[in-house]
């Protein structure tokens, strides 16, 4: 009888297959972009590999013998990975480069960590809990719509918004992209004519927290996101950094998982509330994604 070898089956071709891999996750791998953003950078011709240029996304290369350049640069496949949580001050830009040369988040940072790139962004004008990291895994993770990682923010809004414009927030409101998920909103206190309130979202659309607030009349004048996940802040002054433990990484990449839409939130999507003089109004719908 004819036994049938499977390519994989004979060792010495299983380890030429395995060794080839993707070049997206080969770039994710060692902290140049999220797995999504290293396909915008394939396809944008900026990779090479021993010299050419490779724009097509299901290429394949071995990080070990293969000479990956990224923009002329050869990558580091083996550097280990690293996360801070960084509070980054209102009116810094969260990009590695600004071409109008505005302060950049890459610039309160030490040159041992500037090959770490933002995961996910705050507006220019918001200020709070930034991740940075050479991890692209967790990243994606982190960013990705369907991994609902709750974003707890504190926003100083122009005026009093009454209960029932409270309400339309936390059980979801028309943006241009459709309806927000459900959120928790909890009104903090007043600041003289302004509110104070805290929101957490599950969603992460280009200034939500912003448009949303513009929607019901109340712009924000001031925004914090001060928890993201199981982090939270804390007493980190603007500008200052810390390195995460290997636990809170891993509480972290637990928290990214998709939410089911058939059970109701859990206090591990809508994390406890600050003390406050008001309850929190939780959403009335389930998320929906
Ligand atoms: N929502 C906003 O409007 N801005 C941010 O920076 C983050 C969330």
């Amino acid at each position: 009888m004819q036994a049938v070898l499977k390519f994989n089956s004979i060792p010495a071709m299983r380890s030429l297959a395995d060794m080839q891999i993707r070049l997206q996750r080969i770039l994710a791998a060692a902290g140049i972009a999220s797995r999504r953003d290293a396909e915008r950078i394939i396809a944008a011709g900026r990779v090479q590999v021993n010299g050419q240029t490779v724009t097509e996304l299901g290429s394949k290369a071995d990080p070990d013998t293969d000479i990956v350049t990224v923009d002329g640069k050869s990558i580091e496949p083996n550097r280990p990975r690293i996360v801070i949580l960084l509070h980054k001050p209102a009116l810094v830009m969260t990009t590695k480069s600004d071409p109008e040369g505005r302060t950049t988040v890459m610039d309160l940072l030490p040159d041992s960590l500037r090959h770490l790139n933002p995961v996910g962004r705050l507006d220019y004008e918001t200020g709070g809990l930034l991740l940075m990291s050479n991890d692209g895994d967790l990243a994606e993770r982190l960013t990705h719509p369907r991994h609902h990682v709750p974003k707890v923010y504190n926003a100083m809004v122009k005026g009093e918004p009454s209960l029932e414009s409270l309400r339309l927030l936390a059980d979801g409101i028309r943006l241009e992209e459709g309806m927000t998920a459900p959120a928790r909103v909890q009104r903090l206190g007043a600041m003289g004519d302004d509110t104070w309130i805290e929101l957490v979202l599950t969603q992460g659309w280009n200034q939500q927290v912003r448009r949303m607030f513009k929607a019901i009349g109340h712009p924000v004048r001031q925004l914090k996101r001060v928890a993201l996940g199981p982090l939270r802040l804390g007493k980190l002054a603007p500008g200052e950094f810390r390195v995460l433990t290997q636990r809170e990484v891993e509480q972290l990449r637990a928290s990214a998982r998709p939410i089911e839409t058939d059970k109701p939130a859990t206090s591990r999507q809508y994390p406890k509330p600050l003390a406050t003089d008001r309850p929190p109004i939780p959403p009335r719908r389930k998320p929906q994604h």
